[in-house]
Protein backbone atom coordinates (compact mmCIF):
# COMPACT_ATOMS: atom_id res chain seq x y z
CA UNK A 1 0.00 0.00 0.00
CA UNK A 2 1.46 3.31 -0.67
CA UNK A 3 2.19 5.69 1.85
CA UNK A 4 -0.19 8.38 0.89
CA UNK A 5 -2.74 6.44 2.81
CA UNK A 6 -3.75 8.52 6.03
CA UNK A 7 -6.77 7.06 8.85
CA UNK A 8 -7.13 8.51 11.88
CA UNK A 9 -4.85 8.41 14.85
CA UNK A 10 -7.35 6.53 17.02
CA UNK A 11 -8.17 3.94 14.19
CA UNK A 12 -8.15 0.81 15.38
CA UNK A 13 -5.22 -1.43 13.57
CA UNK A 14 -6.67 -4.80 14.98
CA UNK A 15 -7.00 -8.57 14.48
CA UNK A 16 -9.54 -11.43 15.47
CA UNK A 17 -10.21 -14.50 16.64
CA UNK A 18 -13.28 -16.83 18.32
CA UNK A 19 -13.17 -19.30 21.10
CA UNK A 20 -13.73 -22.29 19.48
CA UNK A 21 -11.50 -21.66 16.75
CA UNK A 22 -8.27 -20.97 18.25
CA UNK A 23 -9.10 -21.86 22.38
CA UNK A 24 -8.85 -25.64 22.33
CA UNK A 25 -10.35 -27.35 25.66
CA UNK A 26 -13.56 -26.34 25.02
CA UNK A 27 -16.72 -28.08 25.76
CA UNK A 28 -19.70 -27.46 23.20
CA UNK A 29 -21.39 -28.60 20.29
CA UNK A 30 -18.50 -28.52 18.45
CA UNK A 31 -16.22 -30.72 20.66
CA UNK A 32 -17.34 -34.04 19.01
CA UNK A 33 -17.46 -32.70 15.66
CA UNK A 34 -15.06 -34.21 12.86
CA UNK A 35 -14.51 -31.41 10.10
CA UNK A 36 -13.89 -32.49 6.23
CA UNK A 37 -10.08 -32.91 6.99
CA UNK A 38 -10.64 -34.96 9.52
CA UNK A 39 -9.82 -32.06 11.91
CA UNK A 40 -11.53 -31.09 15.15
CA UNK A 41 -11.15 -28.43 17.46
CA UNK A 42 -9.97 -30.21 20.73
CA UNK A 43 -6.78 -28.80 20.66
CA UNK A 44 -6.91 -25.71 17.91
CA UNK A 45 -4.37 -23.46 18.13
CA UNK A 46 -3.73 -23.47 22.21
CA UNK A 47 -4.47 -20.37 22.70
CA UNK A 48 -6.23 -21.42 25.71
CA UNK A 49 -3.15 -21.98 27.63
CA UNK A 50 -0.92 -20.31 24.94
CA UNK A 51 -2.50 -16.58 25.02
CA UNK A 52 0.34 -14.90 26.47
CA UNK A 53 2.64 -16.40 23.76
CA UNK A 54 0.06 -14.82 21.39
CA UNK A 55 -0.34 -11.38 22.83
CA UNK A 56 3.56 -10.90 22.47
CA UNK A 57 2.91 -12.10 19.12
CA UNK A 58 0.08 -9.60 18.41
CA UNK A 59 2.48 -6.87 19.86
CA UNK A 60 5.34 -8.03 17.68
CA UNK A 61 3.09 -7.51 14.53
CA UNK A 62 1.85 -3.98 15.73
CA UNK A 63 -1.47 -4.61 16.30
CA UNK A 64 -3.29 -2.02 18.78
CA UNK A 65 -6.49 -4.20 18.86
CA UNK A 66 -8.26 -7.51 19.27
CA UNK A 67 -11.45 -8.96 18.60
CA UNK A 68 -11.39 -11.83 20.71
CA UNK A 69 -14.70 -14.11 22.04
CA UNK A 70 -15.44 -15.31 25.54
CA UNK A 71 -16.72 -18.71 25.34
CA UNK A 72 -19.93 -18.92 27.43
CA UNK A 73 -19.87 -22.54 28.12
CA UNK A 74 -16.71 -22.24 30.00
CA UNK A 75 -18.39 -19.63 32.76
CA UNK A 76 -21.53 -20.88 32.78
CA UNK A 77 -22.08 -24.64 33.92
CA UNK A 78 -25.76 -24.00 34.35
CA UNK A 79 -28.76 -21.88 33.65
CA UNK A 80 -28.25 -18.62 35.97
CA UNK A 81 -25.51 -20.16 37.57
CA UNK A 82 -22.66 -17.93 39.17
CA UNK A 83 -19.95 -17.52 36.47
CA UNK A 84 -16.63 -20.06 37.10
CA UNK A 85 -13.96 -17.71 38.52
CA UNK A 86 -11.25 -19.65 37.59
CA UNK A 87 -12.42 -19.17 34.27
CA UNK A 88 -13.11 -15.60 34.36
CA UNK A 89 -9.89 -15.52 36.44
CA UNK A 90 -8.22 -16.49 32.63
CA UNK A 91 -10.46 -14.51 30.82
CA UNK A 92 -9.23 -11.44 33.35
CA UNK A 93 -5.56 -12.01 32.62
CA UNK A 94 -5.70 -11.68 29.07
CA UNK A 95 -7.41 -8.90 28.92
CA UNK A 96 -4.97 -6.95 31.58
CA UNK A 97 -1.81 -8.97 29.28
CA UNK A 98 -3.80 -7.10 26.13
CA UNK A 99 -3.49 -3.79 28.02
CA UNK A 100 -0.21 -4.13 28.83
CA UNK A 101 0.71 -4.58 25.16
CA UNK A 102 -1.57 -1.36 24.45
CA UNK A 103 -4.02 -3.53 22.59
CA UNK A 104 -7.85 -2.45 23.19
CA UNK A 105 -10.32 -5.70 23.04
CA UNK A 106 -13.37 -6.01 21.54
CA UNK A 107 -15.45 -8.57 23.28
CA UNK A 108 -17.46 -11.13 21.44
CA UNK A 109 -20.46 -12.48 23.18
CA UNK A 110 -21.88 -15.05 20.73
CA UNK A 111 -19.70 -16.93 18.59
CA UNK A 112 -21.55 -20.19 16.93
CA UNK A 113 -20.81 -21.72 19.84
CA UNK A 114 -23.28 -22.74 23.16
CA UNK A 115 -22.75 -23.97 26.43
CA UNK A 116 -23.98 -27.62 26.09
CA UNK A 117 -27.31 -27.03 28.23
CA UNK A 118 -28.21 -24.28 26.01
CA UNK A 119 -28.50 -26.72 23.18
CA UNK A 120 -29.73 -29.60 25.25
CA UNK A 121 -32.64 -27.51 25.48
CA UNK A 122 -33.25 -26.47 21.95
CA UNK A 123 -30.93 -23.86 21.41
CA UNK A 124 -31.98 -20.47 19.94
CA UNK A 125 -34.82 -21.89 19.31
CA UNK A 126 -35.98 -22.08 22.69
CA UNK A 127 -37.69 -18.35 23.70
CA UNK A 128 -35.51 -19.77 27.20
CA UNK A 129 -32.30 -18.87 26.14
CA UNK A 130 -32.96 -15.09 25.29
CA UNK A 131 -33.12 -14.99 29.52
CA UNK A 132 -30.20 -17.08 30.05
CA UNK A 133 -28.17 -15.15 27.77
CA UNK A 134 -29.25 -11.96 29.62
CA UNK A 135 -28.24 -12.96 32.79
CA UNK A 136 -24.92 -14.63 31.63
CA UNK A 137 -24.16 -11.30 29.79
CA UNK A 138 -25.11 -9.31 33.01
CA UNK A 139 -22.55 -11.26 35.17
CA UNK A 140 -19.23 -11.23 33.07
CA UNK A 141 -20.02 -7.49 31.96
CA UNK A 142 -19.80 -6.44 35.92
CA UNK A 143 -16.92 -8.25 35.89
CA UNK A 144 -15.30 -6.44 32.73
CA UNK A 145 -16.64 -3.73 32.23
CA UNK A 146 -12.97 -1.76 33.72
CA UNK A 147 -11.53 -3.65 31.50
CA UNK A 148 -14.19 -3.43 28.24
CA UNK A 149 -15.46 -1.12 26.60
CA UNK A 150 -16.27 -2.71 23.07
CA UNK A 151 -18.81 -4.96 22.81
CA UNK A 152 -19.66 -7.61 19.93
CA UNK A 153 -22.96 -9.29 20.81
CA UNK A 154 -23.54 -11.67 17.91
CA UNK A 155 -21.05 -12.37 15.27
CA UNK A 156 -22.62 -13.00 12.11
CA UNK A 157 -25.94 -14.17 13.45
CA UNK A 158 -27.53 -14.92 9.55
CA UNK A 159 -23.95 -17.42 9.24
CA UNK A 160 -25.56 -19.41 12.59
CA UNK A 161 -29.04 -19.78 11.98
CA UNK A 162 -28.24 -20.55 8.04
CA UNK A 163 -25.74 -23.31 8.68
CA UNK A 164 -27.54 -24.97 11.83
CA UNK A 165 -30.88 -24.80 10.28
CA UNK A 166 -30.82 -24.15 6.95
CA UNK A 167 -27.62 -25.71 5.32
CA UNK A 168 -26.89 -28.73 7.37
CA UNK A 169 -23.33 -27.48 7.87
CA UNK A 170 -23.22 -26.66 11.70
CA UNK A 171 -24.84 -28.58 14.60
CA UNK A 172 -27.15 -29.50 14.88
CA UNK A 173 -27.22 -30.25 11.22
CA UNK A 174 -30.84 -29.24 9.97
CA UNK A 175 -31.83 -28.67 6.67
CA UNK A 176 -33.94 -26.28 4.67
CA UNK A 177 -35.98 -25.12 7.83
CA UNK A 178 -36.76 -21.55 7.26
CA UNK A 179 -39.30 -20.97 10.38
CA UNK A 180 -35.77 -22.31 12.59
CA UNK A 181 -33.72 -20.23 10.61
CA UNK A 182 -36.47 -17.02 11.20
CA UNK A 183 -37.20 -17.93 14.52
CA UNK A 184 -33.17 -17.94 15.45
CA UNK A 185 -32.56 -14.60 14.15
CA UNK A 186 -35.31 -13.23 15.73
CA UNK A 187 -34.23 -14.52 19.39
CA UNK A 188 -31.23 -13.41 18.71
CA UNK A 189 -32.22 -10.26 17.99
CA UNK A 190 -34.19 -9.98 21.03
CA UNK A 191 -31.21 -10.83 23.27
CA UNK A 192 -29.24 -8.34 21.26
CA UNK A 193 -31.57 -5.63 22.36
CA UNK A 194 -31.34 -6.67 25.66
CA UNK A 195 -28.16 -7.25 26.18
CA UNK A 196 -27.21 -4.24 24.95
CA UNK A 197 -29.61 -2.33 27.71
CA UNK A 198 -28.22 -4.63 30.34
CA UNK A 199 -24.33 -3.51 28.84
CA UNK A 200 -25.67 0.52 28.83
CA UNK A 201 -26.87 0.25 32.36
CA UNK A 202 -23.24 -0.11 33.15
CA UNK A 203 -21.23 2.57 34.32
CA UNK A 204 -17.80 2.41 32.23
CA UNK A 205 -14.83 4.01 32.54
CA UNK A 206 -15.25 4.74 28.96
CA UNK A 207 -18.64 5.26 27.19
CA UNK A 208 -19.74 1.82 26.14
CA UNK A 209 -20.12 0.72 22.53
CA UNK A 210 -22.35 -2.60 21.59
CA UNK A 211 -22.84 -3.60 17.79
CA UNK A 212 -23.88 -6.63 16.49
CA UNK A 213 -21.41 -8.00 13.23
CA UNK A 214 -22.98 -8.79 9.75
CA UNK A 215 -21.52 -11.07 7.49
CA UNK A 216 -22.02 -9.06 4.25
CA UNK A 217 -22.48 -11.53 1.61
CA UNK A 218 -23.80 -9.79 -2.03
CA UNK A 219 -25.82 -12.34 -4.31
CA UNK A 220 -26.19 -11.28 -8.06
CA UNK A 221 -26.39 -14.16 -11.15
CA UNK A 222 -23.29 -14.90 -13.39
CA UNK A 223 -24.74 -14.70 -16.11
CA UNK A 224 -26.93 -11.38 -17.54
CA UNK A 225 -30.42 -13.08 -18.37
CA UNK A 226 -30.45 -15.89 -16.32
CA UNK A 227 -33.70 -14.72 -14.94
CA UNK A 228 -33.88 -17.78 -12.11
CA UNK A 229 -30.45 -17.12 -11.03
CA UNK A 230 -31.61 -13.40 -10.38
CA UNK A 231 -34.47 -14.48 -8.69
CA UNK A 232 -32.51 -16.31 -6.52
CA UNK A 233 -30.07 -13.78 -5.66
CA UNK A 234 -33.07 -11.79 -4.60
CA UNK A 235 -34.46 -13.99 -2.17
CA UNK A 236 -31.03 -15.11 -0.91
CA UNK A 237 -30.46 -11.35 -0.90
CA UNK A 238 -33.92 -10.82 1.16
CA UNK A 239 -33.50 -14.03 3.63
CA UNK A 240 -29.60 -13.20 4.67
CA UNK A 241 -29.00 -9.45 4.39
CA UNK A 242 -32.42 -7.82 4.65
CA UNK A 243 -34.31 -9.51 6.53
CA UNK A 244 -31.56 -10.04 9.47
CA UNK A 245 -30.71 -6.01 9.37
CA UNK A 246 -34.34 -5.05 9.73
CA UNK A 247 -34.35 -7.78 12.86
CA UNK A 248 -31.12 -6.07 14.47
CA UNK A 249 -31.65 -2.53 13.55
CA UNK A 250 -35.15 -2.15 11.93
CA UNK A 251 -37.62 0.80 13.58
CA UNK A 252 -36.91 1.12 17.04
CA UNK A 253 -34.19 -1.50 17.39
CA UNK A 254 -31.87 0.93 16.11
CA UNK A 255 -31.46 2.72 19.29
CA UNK A 256 -29.99 -0.54 21.22
CA UNK A 257 -26.78 -0.49 18.56
CA UNK A 258 -23.90 2.34 19.07
CA UNK A 259 -22.04 0.57 15.91
CA UNK A 260 -22.43 -1.95 13.36
CA UNK A 261 -19.84 -4.37 12.64
CA UNK A 262 -19.38 -5.50 9.26
CA UNK A 263 -17.55 -9.15 7.84
CA UNK A 264 -17.01 -8.98 4.42
CA UNK A 265 -15.44 -11.39 2.44
CA UNK A 266 -17.25 -11.11 -0.89
CA UNK A 267 -19.89 -12.05 -2.81
CA UNK A 268 -21.80 -14.80 -4.68
CA UNK A 269 -22.85 -15.47 -8.17
CA UNK A 270 -25.03 -18.01 -9.30
CA UNK A 271 -25.43 -19.75 -12.29
CA UNK A 272 -28.08 -22.16 -12.53
CA UNK A 273 -28.55 -22.17 -9.13
CA UNK A 274 -25.28 -22.90 -7.97
CA UNK A 275 -23.20 -20.48 -5.93
CA UNK A 276 -19.59 -20.04 -8.29
CA UNK A 277 -17.71 -20.19 -4.94
CA UNK A 278 -15.06 -22.37 -3.66
CA UNK A 279 -17.19 -23.63 -0.63
CA UNK A 280 -19.29 -25.20 -2.95
CA UNK A 281 -17.21 -27.50 -4.43
CA UNK A 282 -16.68 -25.09 -7.83
CA UNK A 283 -12.78 -25.82 -8.40
CA UNK A 284 -10.28 -23.27 -8.87
CA UNK A 285 -9.44 -24.46 -12.67
CA UNK A 286 -13.39 -23.94 -13.37
CA UNK A 287 -13.22 -20.52 -11.92
CA UNK A 288 -10.47 -19.26 -13.33
CA UNK A 289 -11.99 -20.09 -16.57
CA UNK A 290 -14.91 -18.17 -15.67
CA UNK A 291 -12.56 -15.00 -14.55
CA UNK A 292 -13.96 -15.25 -10.90
CA UNK A 293 -11.05 -14.26 -8.79
CA UNK A 294 -11.37 -16.07 -5.42
CA UNK A 295 -9.54 -16.77 -2.02
CA UNK A 296 -9.94 -20.35 -1.05
CA UNK A 297 -13.52 -19.67 -0.06
CA UNK A 298 -15.07 -17.13 -1.48
CA UNK A 299 -15.49 -14.51 -4.54
CA UNK A 300 -13.41 -11.49 -4.16
CA UNK A 301 -15.48 -7.98 -4.89
CA UNK A 302 -13.76 -5.21 -2.99
CA UNK A 303 -15.31 -2.34 -5.27
CA UNK A 304 -18.27 -3.81 -3.35
CA UNK A 305 -16.81 -3.23 -0.10
CA UNK A 306 -16.65 0.34 -0.35
CA UNK A 307 -20.17 0.54 -2.10
CA UNK A 308 -21.50 -1.70 0.85
CA UNK A 309 -19.92 0.99 3.45
CA UNK A 310 -21.50 4.23 1.49
CA UNK A 311 -25.13 2.12 1.62
CA UNK A 312 -24.11 1.18 5.51
CA UNK A 313 -23.32 5.02 6.39
CA UNK A 314 -26.72 6.31 4.26
CA UNK A 315 -28.85 3.55 5.43
CA UNK A 316 -28.17 3.43 9.17
CA UNK A 317 -25.61 6.39 10.09
CA UNK A 318 -23.92 4.16 12.95
CA UNK A 319 -20.32 4.41 13.63
CA UNK A 320 -19.40 0.87 11.47
CA UNK A 321 -16.52 -1.39 12.31
CA UNK A 322 -14.87 -4.06 10.02
CA UNK A 323 -14.86 -6.98 12.53
CA UNK A 324 -13.65 -9.16 9.80
CA UNK A 325 -11.87 -9.24 6.81
CA UNK A 326 -9.28 -11.66 5.36
CA UNK A 327 -8.57 -14.63 2.66
CA UNK A 328 -7.71 -17.88 3.08
CA UNK A 329 -4.83 -18.64 0.49
CA UNK A 330 -1.61 -20.52 1.04
CA UNK A 331 -0.72 -18.31 -1.97
CA UNK A 332 0.63 -15.16 0.09
CA UNK A 333 0.71 -12.67 -2.95
CA UNK A 334 -2.71 -13.12 -3.32
CA UNK A 335 -3.15 -12.39 0.42
CA UNK A 336 -1.55 -9.57 0.34
CA UNK A 337 -2.89 -7.72 -3.05
CA UNK A 338 -6.18 -8.91 -1.46
CA UNK A 339 -5.52 -7.04 2.27
CA UNK A 340 -4.09 -3.73 -0.24
CA UNK A 341 -7.42 -3.59 -2.31
CA UNK A 342 -10.01 -4.25 0.32
CA UNK A 343 -7.99 -1.33 2.39
CA UNK A 344 -7.94 0.78 -0.53
CA UNK A 345 -11.17 0.36 -0.70
CA UNK A 346 -11.69 1.33 3.08
CA UNK A 347 -9.99 4.32 2.61
CA UNK A 348 -11.74 5.71 -0.37
CA UNK A 349 -15.10 5.46 1.64
CA UNK A 350 -13.95 7.07 4.72
CA UNK A 351 -12.52 9.73 2.55
CA UNK A 352 -16.06 10.50 1.96
CA UNK A 353 -17.36 10.47 4.83
CA UNK A 354 -17.97 7.08 6.16
CA UNK A 355 -17.41 6.78 9.76
CA UNK A 356 -15.51 3.84 9.75
CA UNK A 357 -13.24 3.63 13.49
CA UNK A 358 -11.56 0.10 13.24
CA UNK A 359 -10.72 -2.92 10.70
CA UNK A 360 -9.85 -6.53 12.48
CA UNK A 361 -8.24 -8.64 10.25
CA UNK A 362 -9.07 -12.64 10.10
CA UNK A 363 -7.38 -13.89 11.76
CA UNK A 364 -4.81 -13.77 13.86
CA UNK A 365 -3.92 -17.33 13.65
CA UNK A 366 -4.50 -20.11 10.93
CA UNK A 367 -7.35 -21.89 12.98
CA UNK A 368 -9.84 -24.61 12.92
CA UNK A 369 -12.25 -23.10 10.44
CA UNK A 370 -15.58 -24.77 11.40
CA UNK A 371 -16.88 -27.36 8.78
CA UNK A 372 -13.63 -27.23 6.63
CA UNK A 373 -11.26 -28.19 10.14
CA UNK A 374 -7.68 -27.19 9.12
CA UNK A 375 -7.84 -26.39 5.57
CA UNK A 376 -8.27 -22.89 5.33
CA UNK A 377 -5.14 -20.40 6.14
CA UNK A 378 -6.10 -17.26 7.37
CA UNK A 379 -3.67 -16.35 9.32
CA UNK A 380 -1.15 -13.61 10.05
CA UNK A 381 0.61 -16.19 11.71
CA UNK A 382 0.60 -19.85 10.48
CA UNK A 383 0.11 -22.36 12.65
CA UNK A 384 2.40 -25.79 12.25
CA UNK A 385 -0.40 -28.28 13.20
CA UNK A 386 1.66 -31.40 12.49
CA UNK A 387 3.78 -30.22 15.07
CA UNK A 388 2.37 -31.10 18.16
CA UNK A 389 4.16 -28.15 19.88
CA UNK A 390 1.95 -25.78 16.96
CA UNK A 391 4.79 -23.27 16.26
CA UNK A 392 3.19 -19.98 14.88
CA UNK A 393 5.37 -18.32 12.51
CA UNK A 394 4.56 -14.53 11.09
CA UNK A 395 3.34 -14.89 7.36
CA UNK A 396 4.15 -12.39 4.41
CA UNK A 397 1.16 -11.24 5.04
CA UNK A 398 1.46 -10.94 8.83
CA UNK A 399 4.44 -8.23 7.87
CA UNK A 400 2.75 -6.68 5.35
CA UNK A 401 -0.21 -5.66 7.38
CA UNK A 402 1.98 -5.24 10.54
CA UNK A 403 3.80 -2.42 8.63
CA UNK A 404 0.80 -0.71 8.13
CA UNK A 405 -0.02 -1.24 11.66
CA UNK A 406 2.87 0.32 13.04
CA UNK A 407 3.42 3.11 10.59
CA UNK A 408 -0.13 3.99 11.84
CA UNK A 409 1.27 6.89 13.99
CA UNK A 410 3.34 8.22 11.06
CA UNK A 411 0.28 8.32 8.72
CA UNK A 412 -2.15 9.41 11.02
CA UNK A 413 -4.18 12.50 9.69
C1 LIG B 1 -16.66 -15.52 9.62
C2 LIG B 1 -16.67 -16.15 10.96
O1 LIG B 1 -17.02 -15.21 11.95
C3 LIG B 1 -15.38 -16.85 11.32
O2 LIG B 1 -15.66 -17.70 12.38
C4 LIG B 1 -14.83 -17.56 10.12
O3 LIG B 1 -13.69 -18.30 10.44
C5 LIG B 1 -14.50 -16.54 9.04
N1 LIG B 1 -15.68 -15.82 8.67
C6 LIG B 1 -13.92 -17.14 7.77
O4 LIG B 1 -14.82 -17.97 7.16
Amino acid sequence: MSGNFTFPENFLWGTATSPTQVEGHVVNEWTDYVASDGGHCRVACNHYHRYEEDVDWMAQLGVNAYRMGIEWSRLQAAPFAPLDQKELARYIHLLDCLKAANITPMVVLHHFSNPPWISAAGGWLNPATIPAFVDYVTKLVASLKDRVYLWNTFNEPDTYASLTYLLGGFPPFHKWNFRSYRKVIKHMAEAHVLASRVIRQNTFSREPEVGIAKNWTSFGAFQAFALWDHLLAEVSHHAFNRFVLDAFLGGQRHENSTFLGVNYYGRARLNHFQALVPTNGVSHKRLKQLGIVCDDMFERHPTGFGKLLKKFHRRYGLPIYITEHGAASTDEDFRIRDLSEHLHELHGAMNDGVDVRGFFYWSLLDNFEWQFGYSKKFGLLSVDFADEKLPRRITRVGEFYGGICKAREKTAR
